[in-house]
């Protein structure tokens, strides 16, 4: 490759995507500022549903939690019909945060700036001095509170979870999930218990990391833990769902499964994930019960455009990406049970979540790629992902874990949404 100078004219024109459509994604968009302000506006704010917690998070009438869709401050109430309510959390007066606490309990929510004050769907109660004193200030005699509520957003909760959206026009959330929706319902059967919790800041761009967990491809070569202790082997019985319009991804694994395959065989011996000499001096983090019967020791669901949902061994957690700018985003782990688990169970999660999370035995390794892919493509260079595993379009990989048809499809729905 030789040196070459470029003028800003040229520099966007570079900035159109390659010819070969969904088996390529170009390294700008995940390092232009422009794309990320377009990202808001299109994704985040746009048609789709977006993970804001777990109903168990706000059990009582007026409990809150805070949290974000993309850039988006947001909240999510418990009101006194029992209902949950997602709302932006922006004052309707001059846009001050509402609620500042990650979680709280509230009568009403209260601005603390001027004291409007809303109720727990978010409409305007009152507004201090609103009439004025001795007939001098005060609001607009035809000021409508009805017209200065907090932002709502639809909210829906499916199986526990609890989703948002600031569109109207995008599906109900089990329809836009489509056929992705059973592995929610398959693993979420009875009321849920938060266990804990951990925040990671990735510093890559929250492209790379949404493309991760989409990517069956490097689980058991990336994570030395995953093949050589067995959970997920791509020699086992395995398998993707997408949905139709290719939006969303689950995987799964079956433990315990393995065929021999010559192909296998082959390639594990050159892989340094799979090392048959290492032992855990304590393997009770492996003990894995088949609580659903249905011998799926590995699940990891990826909805677009910032949620996961994980079952790795009886490790559950939610995953929720929030991008913090171009070169960096958070991803909160939530880790949790059922409520009737009996202490066994819950020992049990808690020791085999020492799989997961920001320092996980499995996903440590997660964050560490993202990263290192966002510092080397960083630089302002011309260039595009390889995205051919298992094909170059929408269908190609059918339901194999060696494929990349998942990402394929992501980049295809970002696309549309992005009108690149
Ligand atoms: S900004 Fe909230 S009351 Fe003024
Ligand atoms: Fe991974």
């Amino acid at each position: 490759m030789t040196a070459q100078t470029i003028s800003i004219s040229k520099l966007n024109n570079l900035k159109t995507w390659p010819s070969e459509g969904v088996s390529r994604a170009p390294y700008w968009v995940y390092t232009d500022p422009e794309i990320y302000l377009l990202e808001q506006a299109n994704i985040f704010r746009g048609n789709a549903w977006h993970y804001l917690g777990m109903n168990a998070e706000v059990p009582e009438t007026g409990d809150y939690k805070t949290t974000y869709i993309g850039d988006t401050s947001v909240l999510m109430v418990r009101a006194e019909d029992g209902s949950i309510n997602g709302m932006v959390n922006r004052c309707a007066h001059r846009g001050n945060m509402v609620c500042r606490d990650a979680f709280g309990k509230a009568e009403s929510l209260y601005c603390v700036y001027h004291a409007w004050n809303y109720d727990l769907k978010g409409n305007l109660k009152n507004a201090a001095f609103s009439r004025g004193i001795r007939g001098e200030g005060g609001l607009p005699k035809d000021f409508d509170k009805a017209n200065h509520g907090l932002t709502k957003l639809r909210t829906e909760v499916l199986c526990g979870l609890v989703f948002a959206t600031f569109s109207q026009t995008v599906e109900p959330l089990e329809e836009w999930l489509g056929e992705v929706a059973y592995g929610i319902k398959r693993l979420l059967t009875r009321p849920l218990k938060i266990l804990g919790y951990d925040t990671q800041r990735i510093k890559s761009n929250w492209k790379n990391y949404h493309e991760n967990p989409r990517d069956s491809y490097h689980a058991n070569i990336l994570h030395t833990f995953y093949g050589t202790f067995g959970l997920s082997r791509q020699s086992q019985e395995s398998g993707m769902v997408l949905d139709k319009k290719g939006r969303h991804s689950c995987f799964y694994t079956k433990a315990g499964t393995e065929k021999n395959d010559a192909n296998y065989q082959n390639t594990t011996s050159e892989l340094r994930s799979h090392n048959d000499q290492l032992k855990l001096e304590d393997p009770s983090i492996l003990k894995w019960v088949d609580e659903i019967g249905d011998g799926v020791s590995v699940q990891i669901l990826s909805a677009y455009p910032s949620f996961v949902l994980h079952q790795i061994a009886n490790s559950l957690a939610t995953r929720q990406l929030l991008p913090k700018g171009q070169n960096q985003c958070d991803l909160v782990w939530t880790y949790f049970g059922f409520a009737d688990d009996d202490e066994q169970t819950t020992q049990r999660r808690l020791i085999q979540i020492n799989l997961a999370g920001s320092a996980g035995m499995i996903s440590v390794e997660d964050a560490a790629v993202c990263e290192m892919t966002y510092r080397a493509i960083a630089d302002g260079q011309v260039g595009n992902s390889f995205i051919e595993m298992g094909g170059v379009d929408l269908t190609s990989g059918g339901s194999s874990k060696l494929s990349e048809r998942a990402i394929r499809n992501f980049w295809h729905n970002y696309r549309q949404d992005m009108n690149l």
